[in-house]
């Protein structure tokens, strides 16, 4: 067989869409949501899934996608500014062209969710990844129990989507409990690590479905943390993060254990995972 017959399928795998900047607001700092035009007509994903974002002449890193599922007009996606490839991507302006490859990787168990009380616990950007499978919740609301979304950030200051959190602290059928690290003269809420309010959340550890994803430390206690309430492994998911090069199971890059976090994740299910997966020094 021609070698051809086979790059070729892959360089178009490979190959990045390139799509229009809409807009761009600046969430915190270092923090930027970017709306962009959909790679294609009928393009879709579901929450927890990612693309590769390719900043031309720079690279290509792969972003969580943080818009609402349920919105095939626009892709949307929050990107922290931590190097070459994220300065690039958060500098870009209305009008500038980006280039998408995806929606990839597995999604937020949603539809397994339903009929049970729903924990999401989150740190930091973490909230990003999970925005997505808030929304469906919410679009679907009916169709859960209890649903708590516990948040940690740094400080005031560093709470991402600060007004949407607001706005969803007000809903009856959603509660809302945030925390910091370090608070300031104006804050009044709870001081401490996100776990800290797990003990104050009402949901049935019997059967509830928990979604996590932050720094792979908190990821780790909150998920003790659950365990010590009765949550098994089996209904504990994670949004594991690695480096990755092609995102689609061929260059071995974001090896996890015996996973490929951009094929098999990034959102993973604890039980599957097993202790050896987590990074040893956390
Ligand atoms: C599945 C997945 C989803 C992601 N979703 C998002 C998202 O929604 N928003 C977002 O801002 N970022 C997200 N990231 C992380 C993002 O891909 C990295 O920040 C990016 O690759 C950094 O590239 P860079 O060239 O800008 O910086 P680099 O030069 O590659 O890195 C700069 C610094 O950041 C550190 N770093 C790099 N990658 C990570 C990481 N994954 N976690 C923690 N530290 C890192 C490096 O160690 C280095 O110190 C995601 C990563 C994965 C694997
Ligand atoms: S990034 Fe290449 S195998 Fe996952």
């Amino acid at each position: 067989m021609s070698t051809q017959l086979l790059a070729e399928p892959v360089a178009c795998l490979m190959a990045p869409i390139p799509c229009r900047v809409r807009s761009v607001a600046r969430e915190l700092d270092d923090t930027f949501t970017l709306e962009l035009a959909p790679p294609f007509e009928g393009w879709s994903f579901d929450p927890g899934q990612f693309t590769m974002l390719y900043a031309f002449g720079v690279g290509e890193v792969p972003i969580s996608i943080s818009g609402d599922p349920g919105d095939r007009s626009r892709l949307v996606q929050t990107i922290r500014a931590v190097g070459p490839v994220t300065d690039a991507l958060t500098s870009v302006a209305p009008g500038d062209m980006i280039g998408v490859r995806g929606p990839y990787g597995t999604t937020w168990p949603v539809d397994v969710a339903e009929g049970r009380d729903v924990v999401i616990v989150t740190g930091g950007i973490g909230l990003a990844p999970l925005r997505p499978a808030i929304l469906h919740i919410l679009e679907h609301r009916d169709r859960y129990g209890n649903v708590t979304l516990l948040y940690g950030a740094r400080s005031p200051s560093e709470l991402l989507f600060a007004d949407e959190l607001q706005e969803w602290r007000g809903r009856f059928d959603l509660e809302v409990l945030i925390t910091v690290d370090h608070g300031d003269r104006a804050w009044r809420g709870p001081v401490g690590v996100v776990t800290s309010l797990i003990g104050r959340a009402d949901f049935d550890p019997q059967s509830a479905i928990a979604l996590i994803c932050g720094p792979e430390i908190m990821m780790r206690f909150t998920r003790q943390e659950l365990e010590r309430t009765g949550v098994t492994p089996d209904r504990l998911y994670v949004s594991m993060e690695r480096n990755m090069k092609c995102g689609i199971g061929l260059c071995g890059h974001c090896q996890l254990g015996r996973f490929f976090v951009c094929k098999d994740g990034p959102v993973l299910n604890c039980a599957d995972m097993g202790e050896s997966c987590w990074t040893r020094e956390v």
